[in-house]
């Protein structure tokens, strides 16, 4: 038995493959006190509660002095998801307008077929290969590349964009007292969030100059009632909308595949039945999510949930994933059921922060996934389970080796 608390136990590396029984026993506590002062919230109907309660802020300056996540968020371009009403309203609003409806409507199906083209492109690039990394040659090209097409990166910058998600997300955690980010890798996210931030700043005066059909002109020219973002707001979501829609697509799509290799009948179900997709993604971001918990929400007064109090300024984390596998809410929680009818889960969040960039996000899985089960021939598992990065809160392998017959035309 070991004296580490439960977070510790989560952020531990060699939990990471399979995190789903620290968060059944994290269930018996809904509310559940960490020794620095953390409290870890890990119950469907206390999850859902509180992302719906106005008392709770996702703004780290909240928080109690001398705070390990808020200092680690000083100085980063302003961001709407870590914004509270009003300002968070009206810049998503802003942010909104040109991405979806209803001033928008098809900004992201006119993406369609860019994205059919980047994944017929990057499987027939597998032709020939018997042994796949589906991170590598798939799942990370893929959305890096919709995402520099949706915001109007250039081509031949969208490698620069790789490197700094790399740094970014491989830092990402939750910060506690004595939790192991070095210097450096703290280092190293601050100065790449700086360097996509003056790339996207120049980029936007580019657009302000010469408009052309993308997000980033849209966002620089559509003035609404609530009139243009401020430009550093602009920058911030610029950088907030490539981050939150990057590896998190990524991961959804290596969890998916990871998951229907696991679930062979399930895989054969979805050849078979082709239209069973969208169920078989939502399920997926109940039963694997990419994100697996929110680590910065902060209570702007004493509340009391599940008969706690939790303190004004108290860390407030909530795992998401582990109120997905809720049997509370969810009938046969740890069973993979692709065409599960009752399904709210939590894997785009709820609430007034819930992801901006679902639609995008679900369009690409269920294209990448039917493509990569139409076309390989007898995939299966070189390994399992795989490496993972390290990051707790956007879980995801760092590589997933699979073998193969062939790849279909
Ligand atoms: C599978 C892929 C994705 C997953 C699992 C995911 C998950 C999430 C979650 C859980 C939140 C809630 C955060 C919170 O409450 O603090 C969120 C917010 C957000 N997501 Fe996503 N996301 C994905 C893809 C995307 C994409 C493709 C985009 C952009 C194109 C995007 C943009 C955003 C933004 C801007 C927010 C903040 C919304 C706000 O604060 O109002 N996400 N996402």
């Amino acid at each position: 038995m070991t004296n580490e608390t439960m977070l510790q136990r989560i952020n531990d590396f060699a939990n990471r493959h399979d995190p789903y029984p620290l968060y059944a026993e994290l269930r018996s506590t809904p509310v559940a006190r960490q020794e620095d002062g953390a409290y870890l919230v890990s119950t469907y109907r206390e999850i859902k509660a509180l992302l719906h309660d106005p008392r709770i802020s996702s703004d780290l300056s909240h928080r109690l002095p001398g705070d390990p996540q808020a200092a680690q968020a000083e100085g980063q371009p302003p961001s709407f998801i870590r914004m509270d009403p009003p300002d968070h309203d009206r810049v998503r609003r802003q942010a909104m307008r040109p991405f979806g409806p209803p001033h928008t409507p098809d900004r992201i199906a006119r993406l369609h077929d860019e994205i059919a083209r980047v994944t017929e492109g990057l499987v027939n690039s597998m032709e020939g290969q018997s042994r796949i990394d589906v991170v590598e040659d798939f799942a990370y090209p893929l959305p890096v590349s919709v995402i520099c097409r949706l915001l109007g990166v250039p081509r031949e910058d969208e490698h620069r964009f790789r490197a700094w998600a790399d740094r970014i997300v491989s830092s990402t955690g939750v910060r506690t007292r004595g939790s192991t980010f070095s210097e450096d890798d703290e280092q190293a996210r601050k100065e790449a969030i700086t360097e996509m931030g003056v790339y996207m700043a120049g980029l936007l005066e580019e657009r302000r100059a010469s408009p052309t059909e993308d997000l980033m002109s849209g966002l620089v020219h559509d003035n609404g009632p609530d009139g243009q973002m401020a430009p550093m707001e602009l920058i911030g979501s610029m950088v907030l909308l490539f981050i939150a829609g990057h590896e998190t697509t990524v991961n959804l799509i290596t969890n998916g595949m990871l998951t229907l290799l696991r679930y062979p009948e399930a895989m054969e179900r979805l050849r078979r039945e082709p239209e069973l997709m969208p169920s078989a993604v939502e399920e997926l971001l109940r039963f694997e999510p990419p994100v697996h918990m929110l680590p910065q929400r902060t209570p702007l007064t004493d509340i009391e949930i599940a008969g706690v109090t939790v303190p004004k300024g108290s860390p407030l984390i909530l795992v998401l994933a582990a109120g997905s596998r809720d049997p509370g809410r969810f009938a046969d929680p740890d069973h993979f059921d692709p065409a599960r009818a009752d399904n709210q889960h939590f894997g785009f969040g709820s609430g007034i922060h819930s992801c901006f960039g679902a639609p995008l996000a679900r369009l690409e899985t269920q294209i990448a996934l039917s493509a990569m089960i139409r076309r390989l021939d007898n995939p299966r598992l070189a390994e399992d389970p795989p490496p993972y990065r390290p990051s707790p809160v956007l879980r995801g392998p760092r590589h997933l080796r699979i073998e193969c017959d062939g790849v279909r035309a």
